[in-house]
């Protein structure tokens, strides 16, 4: 299995390519849309959200990481880590989720 280590590099391989094709187009509202629909299970995706798993971090925790870029997470989105579920989210669904977690910083 590749370490984090490997997933660090390969993310700044691509994020020049990426972050300018998402540089338009990211439409946080969708993206908060999506949240909830895809993620709330686990996450909590909203201030107002109570409830999810104990040992996630939420949105709001996560978009206040240090090195947090939306386009970085945007490319994460498109490669989920093991833990969890793998979406069918397109690129413009990913961008607009890392746009809305970006708006929660
Ligand atoms: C089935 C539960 C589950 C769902 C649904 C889920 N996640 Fe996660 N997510 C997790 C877990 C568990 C972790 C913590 C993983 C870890 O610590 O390695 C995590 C971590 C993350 C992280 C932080 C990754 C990191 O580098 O630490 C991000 C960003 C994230 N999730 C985004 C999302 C988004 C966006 C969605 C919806 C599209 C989503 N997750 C849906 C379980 C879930």
């Amino acid at each position: 299995m590749r370490g984090r280590t490997g997933r660090i590099w390969l993310l700044l391989a691509v994020i020049p390519v990426f972050g300018i094709s998402s540089a338009f187009a990211a439409d946080a509202d969708h993206g908060a849309d999506l949240a909830k629909r895809w993620c709330a299970s686990c996450h909590l995706v909203t201030s107002s959200q109570t409830q999810a798993s104990a040992d996630v971090p939420s949105f709001a925790s996560i978009a206040r990481r240090p090195g947090f870029s939306p386009e970085r997470l945007a490319f994460f989105l498109l490669d989920p880590h093991p833990k969890m579920p793998n979406f069918p989210l397109s690129r413009n669904e990913a961008t607009d989720i890392a746009a809305y977690i970006g708006s929660l910083r």
